[in-house]
């Protein structure tokens, strides 16, 4: 590419592709910074598009973030598929949420009255429909509830579609890292690198560690349940997402480390409440144990628009354990924010100036498009997040 680029990534996972595939596709010039594209957060990831499931207690916005891009997944996932010809692994049979013993099912119960309240769609089971659903559910489940619009996508196949879908639109991947955004030669400089947006913009981006494993179902056939899983089993949170083609994820612990070594009690404790809940797993072959390092935020939302003091650069990230189901959200909004320098208001409560002292707050979004915009940036400065 040789004349200067009017959007220059910082990150090849998803958030970053799907935003370079939307801006390259509206005719802009794009290149993608990354060394090692999709090989952060988004390849651990299991793919749950989960805004019911993960629907916590005070976290109402980020909720109406997360449902808001979950309905624009089947469309995202059409999209792709028609623009690259790749199966992504988009399964829609939904999430069944369970709970092994009474404490459990009581500790999920009350989530669920959470959930209901915010009128996100959550029907009850009795047992009996529960094992309708899903026969190879142990026995002695105590009961559970159905989220038919919490659906899945394979991220492994993600990531590489999305950078086909981005390369076909005209973006041009650079395989080098980026290491000061002073560094970068682009109207507008959209920082998607995960954890590493802390280093780049002084953001409060920490890592949040999960490990996660994979199993797969002996006999190259599919695993012998459909649903995505989660559960609550003798105290401990996991989550079971069935592939086509016989792989299992289970998922993960959340830790506040930076490290990313497998742990045997992590191991143990995910495997013994994957299968007490689903004791067919105990057969299947255990072929991966990984972590990764998810991108946490103080109020465990993401981080997406212009940065204060820094004319032409946006955030997107800080999507902690929401990013492959915040991909479609965040590339469309991003990339309309690019083009048009008009935010949409969902991004509001959203936007970095949340952790910034009052002093520095931006008073206007970047009109990315024109002169008025990032275009027309000052030259970067230090700026420090308290
Ligand atoms: N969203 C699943 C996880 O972060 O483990």
């Amino acid at each position: 590419m040789l004349s200067r680029p009017d959007v220059a990534v910082v990150g090849a996972g998803p958030v970053g592709l799907g935003i370079a595939w939307r801006c390259a596709a509206r005719g802009l010039r794009v290149v993608v910074h990354d060394p090692a594209p999709g090989s952060g957060a988004s390849h651990v990831a299991a793919g749950m598009l989960a805004p019911v499931a993960e629907a916590y207690f005070g976290e109402h916005e980020l909720t109406g973030l997360l449902t808001a891009s979950a309905a624009r997944w089947p469309a995202f996932a059409a999209e792709l598929t028609a623009a690259t010809g790749a199966d992504i692994g988009y399964r829609s049979e939904g999430t069944l949420m369970v709970g092994l013993t009474a404490d459990d099912l009581a500790e999920a119960r009350r989530l669920w009255a959470y959930q209901q309240g915010l009128g996100l769609p959550v029907t009850p089971l009795r047992p009996s429909a529960l094992r309708d659903r899903e026969p190879a559910l142990a026995p002695r489940v105590r009961g559970g509830a159905f989220a038919a619009t919490d659906h899945q996508v394979d991220p492994r196949r993600l990531v590489p579609a999305l950078r086909v879908a981005a390369e076909r639109a005209g973006a041009a991947l650079v395989p080098t890292a980026v290491r000061r955004l002073s560094d970068v030669d682009a109207r507008v400089t959209v920082v998607a690198a995960g954890c590493g947006a802390a280093a780049l913009t002084g953001l409060p981006v920490r890592p949040v560690k999960g490990q996660v494993l994979r199993l797969r179902a002996p006999g190259g056939v599919a695993p012998g349940f459909r649903h995505v899983i989660r559960g609550y089993a003798d105290g401990e949170h996991v989550y079971l997402v069935p592939r086509h083609d016989g792989e299992v994820v289970v998922g993960a612990t959340v830790e506040e480390r930076a490290d990313t070594d497998v742990s045997a009690g992590a191991v143990l404790r995910l495997l013994r409440a994957a299968v007490d809940l689903l004791p067919e797993l105990a057969e299947y072959d255990l072929i991966e144990a990984i972590a990764g390092l998810r991108p946490g935020t103080p109020d465990n939302a993401p981080i997406l628009g212009p940065l204060p003091d820094r004319p032409g650069v946006l955030a997107a990230t800080g999507h902690h354990r929401h990013g492959i189901v915040l991909t479609p959200v965040t590339a469309d909004l991003i990339a309309d924010l690019v083009v048009t320098g008009a935010a949409d208001p969902l991004l509001a409560p959203f936007t970095p100036d949340r952790f910034a002292p009052a002093a520095t707050v931006a008073t206007a979004a970047p009109a990315v498009d024109g002169r008025t915009g990032p275009g027309a940036s000052a030259p970067e400065e230090e700026h420090t997040w308290n």
